[in-house]
């Protein structure tokens, strides 16, 4: 089995080591952010960060990385409060990571890449057309992570969307292989998905 220290990983070739720390933690999730400035230019950007925190009241939570450099989605989060989250699905992958790229801030990922804006019950914030599952969220927080200038942004599910594609199961649940969204795996890495089991919650065995 492979090894590697502290100190191995402080000395590695900073590519090797971003590949590396990226994908040893496991698959991410795949989204698609969307966000509007206050003067009307729309933003898209691919975010593997989105993560729950909690269903009561409907949390999520994103890192931004250091604001060292101008970030698009982060000053049109805090200027209008609202952002948009779009699943990535198999056929828009190629398109997806290409919003990652560092455009000026008058240039739209939406005009350099296949994706389309659309807009749903007056909210602000652009939807990624034809993702299945889309949500239009609210910044309630952010807090600085000390130990290397990251954000975890705080925000709430104001709209949750999902496509009649057979993805909502009857308790609610959705079914994210039958929407087709990918995970990612590391920062380049872009796999499908098979549902292995649901099972009942879980509880302890009597003696
Ligand atoms: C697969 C992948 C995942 C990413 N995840 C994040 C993330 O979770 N947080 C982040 O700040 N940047 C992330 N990025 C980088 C942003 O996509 C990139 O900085 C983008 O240019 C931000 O756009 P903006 O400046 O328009 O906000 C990721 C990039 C890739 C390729």
């Amino acid at each position: 089995m492979i090894h590697y220290t502290r100190t191995d990983i402080n000395q590695m070739d900073k590519i090797f080591r971003l590949n590396l720390i990226n994908s040893c933690t496991g698959f991410k999730s795949a989204n698609l952010l969307g966000t509007k400035s206050t003067t009307g230019q729309p933003n898209v950007a691919v975010f593997s960060s989105i993560t729950h925190l909690g269903s009561n009241p409907p949390l999520i939570g994103f890192v931004l990385r250091p604001t060292t450099v101008p970030r698009d989605t982060y000053r049109n989060i805090k200027e209008t409060g609202v952002f948009t989250v779009n699943h990535i699905h198999a056929n828009m992958v190629a398109d997806a990571h290409h919003t990652s790229a560092k455009y000026p801030e008058n240039i739209s990922e939406f005009d350099q890449t296949s994706l389309e804006q659309e807009y749903r019950n007056d909210f602000h914030a652009p939807f990624v057309k034809g993702a299945a599952i889309r949500l239009g969220c609210r910044f309630l927080n952010e807090y600085e992570i000390k130990e290397n200038g990251t954000l975890l942004l705080v925000s709430e599910i104001e709209h949750v969307y999902v496509a009649d594609q057979n993805i909502q199961q009857e308790d609610g649940w959705l079914k994210l292989q039958n929407a087709n969204t990918v995970t990612i795996n590391g920062l380049d890495g872009y796999a499908k998905t098979e549902l292995i089991e649901r099972f009942p919650y879980a509880r302890p065995k009597k003696a």
